[in-house]
């Protein structure tokens, strides 16, 4: 399996040099030299690492010891000049094996040189290309399906913990093109195996390639890793994850010196009461809820609200409407056929739950709709319906739900339910902006600014220069009147 491209080392006039590289050979036959014109400084080092991490000789300095020369993105034209200008080896001296990167990668994955192919040798063959994926990719979400499950979800996973500790940095910029290089991934129609093919893609500037290209060659990126382990992503994440702290105030308190929920759980006179709450029920509220949860919640909520007014209707939205199954809360619309009839809805249904024991927390905001047609024209993204976010206590599975089956009975446990009310003329839109995802809408806010000059929101459409709003009955409607091909639930995951 060894390439045979052994040679003489003793009495070589360079070894010296080759000296100073780490002992540790696993393969004594092989000595790498990575050519860095291509490769850029700090690519070399971090491969030089990744190939001696795996037990192979890499020498830092040219030298007739070395036996395979990896090039990247190198012609062969260009490969074969660079090797002549090096003017070594001494007359006698085999030339080393001009290879392309194709073959460093695949010998990291296997752990050992693989045999020197045809396709990785730069003196035959071009640097080997994929071809480009052949459909184009629109540049708003909301202009193309993104499902659940997609064909590059390590690539994209790696892309959104950017944008997230972007995000963290208050780097509002950052933080969107990550996204955005991350949501095209999650469009394509495969998976993404080499560099080129993300040639004419929306969003891939220099930044998220060089990520996609680190992970396709090592299986990891070095950035991403550091990101993931740094003290300061960490805690921003696990205080950020406290139902309600935002980023503004996990920020102050990790510049604050605190570290863990015990430390902010000290300093309780500092905490709001939805905090509080949090911090009570962080375990319970940092474990995902299922489907089955999310079901067994809308009947409790449905039974309510059918009891204080009949005929009003409660909706399934969030995450679990695009079809996953799993999240971290369960999202509610409630609405009445007859406009006017929902107002004043919420605290009445609240109080049914809270008779039944179904609210551990809870915190009402009242409607601001009188200001709706306002916040329309500001073009404000926060809405003004009446809304309560909650935590509800799960009730333990009825018997006859496990059906015989001998699981034991689930304990209680607390659940975040977010329960929105909407007059019925601007349900449609409603549903549309609680259905997400939150990136999906963000996208679909900016398709209308940007490309049709009107703003939406999750109270309507409204057209600013003939000062208008329009009329929608379904989310469809919705999608028409912007001029966008209908999207389900399913392929707003963007
Ligand atoms: N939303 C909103 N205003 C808020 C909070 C949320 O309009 N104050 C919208 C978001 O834009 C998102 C939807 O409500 O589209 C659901 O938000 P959320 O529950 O946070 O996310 P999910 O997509 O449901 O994900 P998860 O399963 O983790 O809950
Ligand atoms: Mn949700
Ligand atoms: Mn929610």
């Amino acid at each position: 399996m060894l390439p045979k491209r052994r040679r003489a080392r003793a009495g070589s006039p360079h070894s010296a040099v080759a000296s100073s590289t780490p002992p540790a050979a696993r393969f004594p036959d092989v000595a790498l030299y990575l050519a860095e014109p291509r490769m850029g400084r700090s690519r070399r080092a971090f491969l030089t690492r990744l190939a001696r991490s795996k037990g192979f000789r890499v020498l830092d300095v040219y030298s007739s010891e070395v036996t395979h020369v990896v090039m990247e993105g190198t012609s062969a034209k260009e490969a074969i000049c660079w090797l002549k200008n090096m003017d070594t080896p001494l007359p006698g001296h085999p030339q080393p094996a001009l290879l392309d990167i194709s073959w460093f990668t695949e010998s990291m994955a296997s752990g050992q040189p693989v045999p020197e192919e045809a396709r990785h040798r730069l003196e035959v063959a071009e640097p080997r290309k994929e071809p480009p994926i052949s459909v184009t990719i629109p540049a708003y979400a909301c202009q193309r399906p993104t499902p659940l499950t997609h064909h590059n979800p390590l690539l994209s996973e790696a892309l959104a913990t950017l944008a997230e500790a972007a995000g963290f940095e208050d780097n509002e910029g950052r933080l969107l093109s990550f996204y955005r290089a991350a949501s095209v991934l999650k469009s394509l129609p495969c998976a993404v195996t080499s560099l080129s093919q993300l040639h004419g893609l929306p969003y891939f500037g220099e930044h998220s390639s060089r990520v996609i290209q680190e992970l396709l060659e090592c299986g990891t990126c070095e950035e991403v890793e550091q990101v993931r382990c740094s003290e300061r992503y960490q805690t921003m994440k696990l205080f950020t994850q406290v139902f309600g702290v935002g980023v503004k105030t996990a920020d102050r308190w990790y510049r604050e010196g605190l570290r863990t929920l015990d430390q902010l759980r000290e300093q309780s006179e500092r905490l709001t009461q939805q905090q509080k709450a949090g911090l009570q029920y962080y375990q319970d509220l940092s474990t995902p809820v299922s489907r089955a949860d999310a079901e067994v919640l809308q009947q409790l909520v449905e039974a309510a609200v059918r009891q204080t007014l009949p005929g009003a209707t409660v909706t399934l939205t969030g995450g679990f409407r695009r079809g996953k199954t799993q999240g971290h809360d369960v999202d509610f619309l409630i609405t009445h056929p007859e406009e006017g009839r929902e107002i004043g809805l919420l605290p009445r249904v609240m109080s049914c739950l809270q008779s039944q024991g179904h609210v551990l927390y809870h915190q009402y905001h009242r409607s601001h709709l009188a200001d709706s047609a306002h916040n329309l024209r500001r073009n404000s993204t926060m809405d003004a319906f009446e809304r309560s976010f909650c935590i509800f206590c799960l009730p333990p599975l009825h018997q006859t739900a496990l059906e015989g089956a001998s699981h034991p009975c689930q304990t209680r446990r607390a659940v975040r339910v977010d329960l929105v009310v909407t007059p019925n003329s601007q349900f449609p839109f409603a549903l549309l902006g609680w259905t997400g995802s939150q990136f999906f809408e963000r996208e679909l806010r900016r398709f209308s600014r940007q490309e049709k000059g009107l703003w939406l929101n999750s109270h309507g459409l409204f057209d600013p220069e003939q000062r208008r709003v329009f009329h929608a009955t379904s989310e469809e409607d919705v999608f028409r009147l912007l001029g966008l091909k209908y999207l389900s639930p399913e392929q707003r995951n963007a």
